[in-house]
């Protein structure tokens, strides 16, 4: 390991970008299949990761809502999240902030309840145990209607002190911020921040819309704001974060290669861009992995580290006591390496 891969594993770092069901890894995926009697249609882990082979968002999409198939008690809900939790810790991850998909799991008839409760559960363990912070946010299913969105939002109010925004993702071609205007205005009053997906395949006038119409405090992918020079402008003045996930991006084709993602150059236009998983069990690789993906392809420098594990800090939910906290603890592990 060189000093800049020794750096990219030991700088504290924030995941702001993670859907829990897309860290199943297929050993978990069997063993809870096995547990709740569920009959899967791969004879091993290993021909579950052969069949991971998308061409599009929604090819990834529709063999992601198929795995989720295995998700039934809190207890699985637990173990999904903490798994992921042990494997951030070994990144250095030292806040997440993860999505989840309610409606993924009542359209099943699995209560909102089992789902965030399994899932807070570990986010209270990995703090006492991991030291691991954390906010959850919850997306709606963008190909459903916002009538749908709106009784998630519902069953979402009891459970309000655990949810720190609402976000908006799965297939975003035909599905626009607009069509979620009304609900994410209700979310607000009741006090939600609000994220969106856009411009992961749709185009830059969906980001446009995240933040006019959904007022959302980051974008979620963002990469094709490169399409609008006024766009990217405003991105760079306002400092709206946009949660990258360059793997995923790879796997998807948005970009053919890495060697052609525009991370580094949002990077050095000054916008506030962060390297993030996205569905790791799916798409190859934790933040890590991505952040060595990055660095080989299109020669992060150790500045670029740097800057981008500050972004993860700045670009979260956390206080700004918590945020100087953390950048604190960056600049420590940067001075002694
Ligand atoms: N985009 C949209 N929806 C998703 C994604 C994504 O990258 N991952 C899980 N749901
Ligand atoms: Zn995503």
């Amino acid at each position: 390991m060189n000093n800049i891969e020794k750096l990219i594993k030991e700088i504290p770092k924030a995941e702001l970008h993670c859907h829990i069901e897309g860290t199943l890894e297929p050993e978990l995926m069997f063993q809870l299949a096995q547990r709740n009697k569920i009959k899967l249609p791969f004879a091993n882990p290993e021909e579950v990761r052969r069949a991971y082979e998308f061409s599009n968002l929604q090819t990834f999409l529709d063999i992601y809502y198929q795995g989720a198939n295995v998700l039934r008690t809190e207890q699985d809900f637990y173990d999904l999240t903490w798994s992921y939790l042990l494997r951030a810790k070994e990144d250095n991850i030292c806040h997440t902030e993860i999505f989840f998909d309610p409606q993924t799991h009542t359209e099943r008839d699995v209560a909102f309840e089992t789902v965030i409760d399994g899932i807070t559960r570990a986010l209270t363990d990995a703090k006492n145990k991991l030291n691991i912070s954390s906010n959850l946010i919850l997306c709606f299913l963008r190909h459903l209607s916002e009538e749908e969105a709106f009784k998630t939002l519902k069953q979402a109010l009891p459970f309000k002190d655990k949810i720190t925004a609402v976000g908006l993702d799965s297939g975003e071609k035909g599905n626009p911020p607009e069509k979620f205007k009304n609900v994410f205005e209700a979310a607000r009053a009741e006090g939600f921040l609000t994220v969106a997906h856009a411009g992961e395949e749709g185009p830059a006038d969906y980001i446009w819309q995240a933040l006019d119409l959904l007022e959302v405090r980051r974008i979620d992918h963002g990469v094709r704001c490169t399409e609008d020079e006024a766009l990217v402008n405003l991105l760079k003045e306002k400092q709206i974060p946009l949660t990258v996930c360059p793997l995923s991006n790879i796997k998807l084709r948005v970009f053919k290669t890495m060697h052609e993602h525009n991370i580094k150059k949002l990077l050095e236009r000054g916008l506030c861009v962060t390297i993030n998983s996205d569905d790791a069990a799916y798409f190859g690789g934790y933040v890590v992995d991505n952040f060595m993906a990055c660095y080989q392809a299109l020669n992060l420098t150790r500045d670029d580290i740097i800057q981008l594990a500050k972004n993860s800090i700045q670009a979260s939910f956390l206080d700004d006591a918590q945020k100087s906290a953390y950048l604190q603890k960056i600049n420590e592990v940067v001075e002694k390496g």
